[in-house]
């Protein structure tokens, strides 16, 4: 393990002496995407200790957040002293995005949209120079892998304004990234909670991304992840979820025929995020679950549970 004091020490260094300390009069402006995700939150604290006010956070509301995510976001960041700018761009997100069912087209639209919003709000904080991003160690060799095209690392157009790109964090994996959270003073809340994809939700609903079908996911996911905090489960899993696909099957509602979409449940075990073995969730839990989504939530008409581990599986579904 790496020793995260002094790379915290040495990174606010780097960072003033690149952009400016917190009190230096002409020091220049970065601007940092907030998702509230355990990377951006980090690279917010170590940016809000090296730089202060020259910080400018735009939290892109892409509409593909989980339920109630957006609020908790602010709520968490909008009293810090830096500069809280949230942006409600789900329409926006939604009308680039309908029609589209390739996995790889999605991301790749959201991410070149998300620096569309970033250049826009940059224009109106007049002359920004630097564009942070909390990229980690993996982000990073499964991009140059071309597993995926992360849209924090592979997506971004050529057109964009910014003088250059700063990624703190590029060095450490993710155990490394919540110590420095830690070291940094940020609650545990934050620092140990789970990774959430930059695209969100997107890669989670297969097939068309409509407001209706992501609420239908959102409610479903909200359950299963309540359930198993509730059953105590939650601290033995790396990353659990609900995905929606683009199947529906014939299923029965109050002595009626209902038509609904089929759901998965993910939930995995893992250090390094490249495998990931499928957690063994006590039935009784899964049948839990399945009966509140299957009664509470209109739409869905079966859930099953995912028990492909990494490799061959990936974690996401997209
Ligand atoms: P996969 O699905 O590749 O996921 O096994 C590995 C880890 O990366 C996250 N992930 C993403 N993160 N943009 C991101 O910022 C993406 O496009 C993306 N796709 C996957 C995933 O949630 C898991 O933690």
């Amino acid at each position: 393990m790496r020793d995260i004091k002094a790379y915290k020490e040495q990174k606010i260094a780097e960072l003033r002496e690149k952009i400016g300390g917190v009190s230096a009069p002409d020091s220049k402006k970065a601007l940092l995407g907030l998702s509230g995700g355990v990377d951006s939150s980090v690279c917010c604290a170590l940016l809000a200790q090296a730089i202060g006010k020259r910080l400018f956070c735009i939290f892109v509301d892409h509409g593909l957040m989980r339920k109630n995510e957006g609020d908790e976001v602010e709520a968490a960041f909008g009293n810090m002293d830096i500069n809280f700018i949230r942006v409600d761009a789900g329409a926006r997100f939604l009308g680039k995005l309908a029609g589209i069912t390739e996995p790889e087209q999605k991301r790749k639209i959201i991410g070149e949209e998300f620096i569309r919003v970033f250049e826009e709000e940059a224009k109106k904080l007049g002359e920004i120079d630097f564009l942070a991003q909390g990229t980690i160690s993996l982000d990073v060799i499964e991009s140059k892998g071309a597993i995926k095209a992360h849209h924090n690392v592979g997506g971004l157009p050529d057109s964009m304004n910014f003088k250059e790109i700063i990624e703190p964090l590029k060095e450490l994996n993710k155990e490394e990234v919540r110590e420095l959270g830690r070291e940094l003073g940020l609650p545990a809340p934050l620092t140990d909670r789970q990774p959430f994809p930059g695209p969100g939700l997107a890669v989670r609903c297969i097939g068309e991304l409509t407001k209706e079908r992501l609420d239908i996911l959102r409610e479903a996911d909200y359950i299963f992840r309540s359930e198993l905090t509730g059953a105590g489960i939650d601290k033995d899993v790396s990353q659990c979820f609900a995905a929606l696909t683009d199947m529906k099957a014939v299923g029965i509602k109050d002595g009626k025929r209902t038509y609904g979409y089929i759901a998965v449940l993910r939930a995995v075990r893992t250090t390094d995020f490249m495998n990931a073995e499928v957690v063994r969730i006590p039935y009784e839990v899964l049948e839990k679950v399945s009966a509140k989504i299957t009664s509470v939530v209109d739409g869905i008409s079966r859930v099953v549970y995912d028990i492909t581990d990494k490799p061959p599986g990936t974690i996401e579904l997209e």
